[in-house]
């Protein structure tokens, strides 16, 4: 269990639109331990405050360069602070923390859906599917074109990008759940992997139990500690016999199988 803080020099802090920026930190160890879809607990100073840690999933990860990248959207006073740093500037970390996605070996495609921000921890992932030769595809939806970013590192990559916006300011105008559903009637994959909203979440995971096709999300919830021992970022699952049980997003999550979570609400 990582309970360690450590302080982290920024190596680049960018504004990639309004709200939205890209943070790249050295990190050797964290970069060298980290896989697709854990996060890290993150400290814009080096004073207490805030006292909280504010989870953001792992973004880029070059084990060969020793960085970290973050990529985040400024809501509240935690990430208005982080967008204020600079070059050389000293953060606190701690992780990587929690379970990450897992990469299913028999799927030759796969799909992931990303609401928004919930595209952060999906980069790395779709970097390790396409090293081992699968073909990906990202759908990509957000409330309008404003609230896109980082579609171009999937593209870049070589992944199918396709995107829709609830207004139709970019893309198909509607939901990433409709790019999913048209996306299954065109190609059956052989997994998918979702991180955004809750309410996309739930309705991936529907999607997905409906056509039978295995799908992993990554679930958020607002963090205390960030490994394990404050229960501040409980959710409900299913155990092995179907019973209601608590789960721990920071340290059972944030990806659990979709099946297994029961949606309240
Ligand atoms: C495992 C995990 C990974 C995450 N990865 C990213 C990421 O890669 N990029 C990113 O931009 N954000 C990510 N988040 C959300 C991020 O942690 C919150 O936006 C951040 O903690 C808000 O801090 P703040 O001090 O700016 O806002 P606060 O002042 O604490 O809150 C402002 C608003 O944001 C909401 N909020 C706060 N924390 C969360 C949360 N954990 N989930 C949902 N809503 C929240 C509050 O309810 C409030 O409405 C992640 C959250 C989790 C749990
Ligand atoms: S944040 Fe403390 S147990 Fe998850």
């Amino acid at each position: 269990m990582k309970t360690g803080k450590v302080f982290a020099e920024v190596k680049e802090s960018i504004c990639l639109k309004p709200g939205f920026y890209r943070l790249v930190l050295k990190a050797s160890q964290m970069a060298k331990e980290a896989k697709p879809g854990q996060f890290a607990m993150l400290w814009p100073t080096k004073s207490q405050e805030p006292l909280l840690g504010r989870p953001i999933s792992l973004h880029g990860i070059d084990q060969k360069k020793g960085e970290v990248s973050f990529l985040y959207q400024t809501v509240g006073r935690g990430t208005a602070l982080l967008a204020n740093l600079e070059a050389g500037n000293e953060i606190g970390i701690l992780g990587p923390l929690g379970n990450g996605f897992t990469l299913q070996s028999n799927a030759k495609k796969v799909v992931l859906v990303a609401g928004g921000i919930g595209i952060a921890p999906l980069l790395p992932l779709a970097a390790a599917l396409k090293n081992e030769g699968k073909k990906v595809e990202l759908l990509f939806g957000a409330a309008k074109c404003d609230f896109l970013v980082g579609m171009d590192a999937f593209a870049d990559l070589g992944c199918a990008v396709a995107v829709a916006t609830v207004d139709g300011s970019l893309g198909q105008k509607g939901l990433a759940t409709d790019l999913l559903k048209d996306s299954l009637a065109k190609e059956r994959p052989g997994h998918i992997y979702a991180c955004g909203p809750k309410p996309m979440l739930k309705a991936v995971a529907e999607i997905a139990t409906e056509s039978g096709i295995p799908c992993q999300i990554s679930l958020e919830e607002r963090m205390g500690c960030g490994f394990g021992v404050c229960m501040g970022c409980v959710c409900h699952q299913k155990d092995e016999n179907g019973k209601e049980k608590l789960a721990r997003v920071c340290k059972e999550g944030p990806v659990f199988e979709a099946d297994e979570v029961i949606w309240h609400g």
